[in-house]
């Protein structure tokens, strides 16, 4: 991976920190799912740097990212039931989708659990969440609940969840091994992770040069205690799949 476009000094460091850490700014007025969204650009990704060990990028116009986030044109290569078949999703489980943004699999996955079974819609970014918070009340999905967390922390209860979404996510993350055991302690006896990001050649997805490969995921998952395996055939075009568990 290669570190050239990263702040080099202490200084320049915590600069970037404070830039991707800082609060957003109240929404004026509540947003709302678009109808007619368009298409994502290649390289949605791609705006200023990161730090050393995740790519920081601000996420706080949820509105403007809900445009490619859940650009029905999306499905196609997202294959979202798909996913969701291959996690064998119980019902009236508890579940998380972390770094939910605006939602796309939120539905899904509260139609997948039934209404005596949970959705924890986890983000860093405070107006992904209220954007989620008008998406769950217009849908009426009474069994979402969307909840802001820290960076470092999904803020989950040990042995409470029984599958950890994450897509398009982990590359975000700073100290992923140590992020993995927190997911790992948040597990049930059975609970499972499943990670799906952008392949390293994918025409869509992060700057290349913070893209992880599917091995590199597997690594910082067995890191912080689970066994991880990729899914394999990839089921999905532009992206794999990285399944791990206690
Ligand atoms: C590329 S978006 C993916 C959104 C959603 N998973 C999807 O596939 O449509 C990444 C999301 O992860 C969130 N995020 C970034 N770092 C995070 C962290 N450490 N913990 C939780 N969420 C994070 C961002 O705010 C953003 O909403």
């Amino acid at each position: 991976m290669s570190l050239s476009s990263r702040p080099s000094s202490p200084r320049a460091v915590l600069l970037s920190l404070f830039v991707a850490c800082s609060p957003a700014t109240p929404p004026t007025t509540p947003p709302s799912v678009p109808t007619t969204p368009t298409e994502a650009a290649p390289h949605e990704h791609g705006e200023h740097g990161g730090h050393d060990h995740g790519f920081h990028k601000d996420f706080s116009d949820a509105s403007k990212f809900s445009a490619s986030f859940d650009n029905p044109a999306r499905d196609a290569w997202q294959q979202p039931e798909a996913v969701l078949d291959l996690m064998k999703i119980a019902p009236a489980s508890t579940v998380v989708d972390l770094g939910a943004g605006t939602g796309y699999f939120v539905p899904r996955l509260s139609q997948r659990v039934g209404p005596q079974g949970k959705v924890l819609a986890l983000d860093v970014e405070p107006q992904m969440i209220e954007f989620m918070n008008r998406r769950v009340q217009e849908q009426k999905l009474t069994n979402v609940e969307p909840r802001v967390v820290q960076p470092n922390d999904p803020g989950l209860l040990p042995g409470s969840v029984s599958r950890i979404l994450i897509v398009n996510t982990w590359h975000h993350i700073g100290q992923r091994p140590s992020y993995a055991e927190k997911l790992a302690a948040a597990l049930d006896a059975t609970g499972e992770v499943w990670i799906v990001d952008f392949t390293l050649d994918a025409d869509r997805g992060p700057p290349p040069e913070y893209r992880l490969p599917a091995e590199q995921v597997v690594r910082e998952l067995e890191q912080g205690g689970l066994r991880a395996e990729v899914v394999e055939p990839e089921p999905l075009p532009q992206q794999y799949i990285v399944r791990a568990m206690r």
